[in-house]
């Protein structure tokens, strides 16, 4: 019987504790353990982003991050993105862009393109297409999503403008 480590982290806003083999990865006690199955498994081996997840603000791929690594760090999760009932503005704009079809990847996307615009709030088409690179999606050609992004980051402007940030 593999010996199991307490692990202590913060999963969207909350302190959450778990049992994990040191073997296991974040995606693995994510879904299986903690029953967080909005991430996604895609390819398991780093190549795909449908389990991306932000540590500590950082984009990572769930699949190739040790769970016991996360100790102390902050995890953002896709179930932790609509605030309050509220969806966030890329969630709102995926939808009235219809930038997703079977919705595998789109957790992974959605947590991509926060991450985007968290450190860049005006990205052009090119910053966009670049930055999704590590995402895969066999569905929607891509295209609906870049615009779901591009206009997620408009809304924000007009949001930045009318507070007079
Ligand atoms: S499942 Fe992690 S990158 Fe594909
Ligand atoms: S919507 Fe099906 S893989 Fe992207």
């Amino acid at each position: 019987m593999p010996t199991k480590t307490v692990v202590a982290t913060t999963i969207n806003g909350d302190p959450v504790e778990f049992l994990c083999e040191p073997r296991q990865s974040l995606l693995e006690v994510l879904r299986d353990t903690l029953h967080l199955t909005g991430t996604k498994e895609g390819c398991n081996n780093g190549n795909c982003g449908a389990c991306n997840v932000l540590l500590d603000g950082v984009l990572v791929n769930a699949c190739l991050v040790l769970a016991v690594e996360v100790a102390g760090q902050r995890v953002e999760t896709i179930e932790g993105m609509a605030a309050g009932g509220q969806l966030h503005p890329l969630q709102q704009k995926f939808l009235e862009h219809a930038a997703l079809q079977c919705g595998i990847c789109t957790p992974g996307f959605l947590l991509a393109a926060k991450a985007l615009l968290d450190r860049n709030a005006d990205p052009s088409e090119e910053e966009v297409r670049y930055w999704l690179a590590g995402n895969l999606c066999r569905c929607t050609g891509y295209d609906k999503i870049v615009r779901a992004v591009l206009d997620a980051a408009d809304v924000g402007e007009i949001e930045r403008l009318e507070i007079g940030d």
